[in-house]
């Protein structure tokens, strides 16, 4: 039978939570952006529209929860295995595209999501429709989100692959 330091199961935990993070993370892009928009977008111009707009506005704080959960076990299963930050290796490379990920949030999509929020509070609730201005926003915000989906299946690739290093 095989016996398990303190550092193993440490090791195992993180890993756990590891995976937990991402599943939370992915499942929720995923979910937004194969239920939510599509049915925006089938909703355009009505009531519902503007509600589902906010349900997919909403999903921030789950998404931040993943993100948190991938990024703590991350650092510690960095420190733990040695990996150093940033270095030329498999999660130094994990690392860095990640950082561009969360750099993303800050500069580009929360400011669009702070803005699509405002207009929409901004119409009395009794005006259904949904501004041309929103659906222009709406139409840069998919792309990104797109972007960083795209971009945490690229680093699963790479966990999983570990391409090599010179
Ligand atoms: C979407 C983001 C991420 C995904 C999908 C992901 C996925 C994974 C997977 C599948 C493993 C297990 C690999 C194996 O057992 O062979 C792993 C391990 C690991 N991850 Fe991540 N990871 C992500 C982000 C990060 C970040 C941001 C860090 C550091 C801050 C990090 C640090 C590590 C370390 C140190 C290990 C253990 C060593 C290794 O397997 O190379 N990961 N990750």
């Amino acid at each position: 039978m095989a016996v398990l330091s303190l550092g193993d199961h440490m090791n195992e935990m993180l890993l756990f939570l590891h995976y937990i993070g991402f599943a939370i993370t992915i499942g929720a892009a995923l979910y937004d952006r194969v239920y939510i928009v599509r049915n925006i977008r089938r909703a355009k111009g009505t009531r519902l529209e503007r509600d589902l707009i906010r349900i997919y506005l909403s999903t921030g704080p789950l998404f931040s929860i993943g993100v948190g959960f991938i990024l703590v076990s991350g650092i510690g299963l960095t420190l733990i295995n040695d990996e150093g930050f940033f270095r030329r290796s498999t999660v130094g490379l994990k690392q860095t595209l990640f950082l561009a990920i969360g750099l993303m949030f800050p500069l580009y999509i929360m400011p669009i999501m702070r803005q699509i929020n405002r207009l929409l509070t901004a119409v009395p609730d009794g005006n259904a429709s949904v501004s041309d201005q929103c659906h222009s926003l709406l139409a840069r915000l998919y792309p990104m989100l797109d972007a960083v989906t795209i971009a945490n299946i690229v680093i699963l690739a790479i966990a999983v692959w570990h391409p090599a290093f010179q």
